[in-house]
């Protein structure tokens, strides 16, 4: 982060650090927030692909649902925001396993945790705080390589993100979901997803739902959403513009040099060392 007068945009807490959009007050509220059985937590580090998974998840239901901004964006008026809401509630979280509101896990309140190769993560990102006036200036790519590999980056480190929910993959009101499988093969993630939330969608409406949710069609819908800032799950910014920007596999490529992915490469491998993945 280069620019010191940037400081005050990012907070930490519990040693993870925060944009200030995120108030200490609410985090340290989180822990009391009272969870409905009925509600459905979507889980992910940032640029791992939610606003996508989220634009699916709505489309499946046919009753009224409510996707709110992240529970950890706002401040302390946040909770009282959504204890009010009277239908049921989608909730976004980046908030690893051990922070998650305890309330949500006695409950066994049903969580979908979407993940990306790291590496495209990565990347992803760096465009975004590159984009992003609520986020701190990047200079290189270079400096944000080193910024997302020691996880000086919001949300902390990919890998303790990664790991902390991994932990929790046999749980069953957990399901586990890669970006690389939706972009392979879309419908039949989709199909996983209306299984693991128990919804009645026939093979026709999950072929609709699909077309209506792939990046381009998403990224066209942009221009009429952007005057309605709760239309972003990201509370960084009410502008899609920001978060439908290439929608692909593997740009990692285009911005990795070989000796940053060798150095990727060891230290993955040293940390996912436990890791099934
Ligand atoms: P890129 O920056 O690589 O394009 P999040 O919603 O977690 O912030 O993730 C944003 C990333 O998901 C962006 O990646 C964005 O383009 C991608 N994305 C959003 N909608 C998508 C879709 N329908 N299909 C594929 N990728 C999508």
């Amino acid at each position: 982060m280069s620019n010191s007068g940037e400081t005050e945009l990012i907070h930490m807490f519990k040693g993870i650090p925060f944009t200030t959009r995120s108030s200490p007050e609410l985090l340290k509220s989180l822990d009391a927030f009272v969870a409905r059985e009925d509600d459905v937590l979507l889980v992910s580090y940032p640029k791992s692909g939610t606003h996508w998974l989220a634009g699916v998840i709505t489309k499946l239901y046919d009753t009224e649902v409510t996707i709110t901004s992240p529970i950890e964006f706002g401040d302390i008026s946040k909770l009282e925001e959504l204890n009010n809401l009277s239908s049921k509630r989608i909730i976004p979280t980046h908030l690893d396993y051990n922070m998650l509101p305890p309330n949500f896990k006695n409950k066994k309140c049903k969580m979908i945790y979407i993940s990306r190769n790291p590496k495209d993560t990565a990347v992803s990102m760096y465009h975004y705080y590159r984009d992003n006036p609520n986020l701190p200036t990047i200079d290189t790519w270079t400096a944000f390589f080193d910024l997302f590999l020691k996880g000086n980056v919001v949300c902390g480190s990919w890998f303790d993100h990664f790991l902390s929910w991994e932990e929790h993959e046999g749980d069953k009101n957990i399901l586990f979901l890669f970006y690389e499988d939706m972009k392979k093969d879309l419908p039949k993630v989709v199909k996983k997803i209306t299984l693991f939330l128990s919804l009645n969608v026939s093979e026709k409406d999950i072929q609709d739902i699909c077309k209506k949710s792939s990046f381009s069609e998403m990224k066209n819908d942009t221009e009429k959403e952007n005057s309605d800032p709760s239309h972003t799950v990201c509370a960084l910014t009410s502008n899609r513009k920001l978060i439908f920007r290439k929608g692909a596999v593997g740009d990692w490529k285009n911005h990795f040099t070989p000796k940053q992915n060798r150095r990727f490469e060891e230290i993955f491998n040293e940390k996912m060392k436990l890791s099934k993945m």
